[in-house]
């Protein structure tokens, strides 16, 4: 959509540890470690977006990683505008790019 498939912008230097964790990220799985934040996921996804302004429909991904941007608002386990920068992945996670405003009452 907004990034160019298979030119990954980021990457581990490693291969998944043994007991990795399987994320979904818009329902497709990603490897992921125990301790790693649901931000770095998203960086090493092919599209590495986390979020649509809600005004511009603009792509954003994670920056600051330290909680100061917020450009990597997503839904987490149904939870909307979470900052996936400060946010410990858990096995079987559900992490859905948030497209615009804030959903309430989901
Ligand atoms: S990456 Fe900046 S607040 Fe999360």
């Amino acid at each position: 959509m907004f990034f160019t498939k298979g030119a990954l912008m980021f990457r581990k230097l490693h291969e998944p540890a043994p007991g990795a964790l399987t994320v979904y990220i818009d329902g497709a799985p990603a490897s992921a470690e125990p301790g790693e934040t649901v931000a770095a996921v998203l960086l090493r996804e092919a599209e590495p977006w986390s979020r649509l302004t809600p005004v511009g429909q603009r792509p954003r991904a994670p920056y600051c990683m330290m909680g100061v941007c917020f450009d990597c608002l997503a839904e987490v386990d149904g939870v909307s505008s979470v900052q996936t920068c400060l946010k410990s992945v858990n096995d079987g996670m559900r992490v859905v790019r948030q497209i615009g405003k804030r959903r309430i009452g989901l």
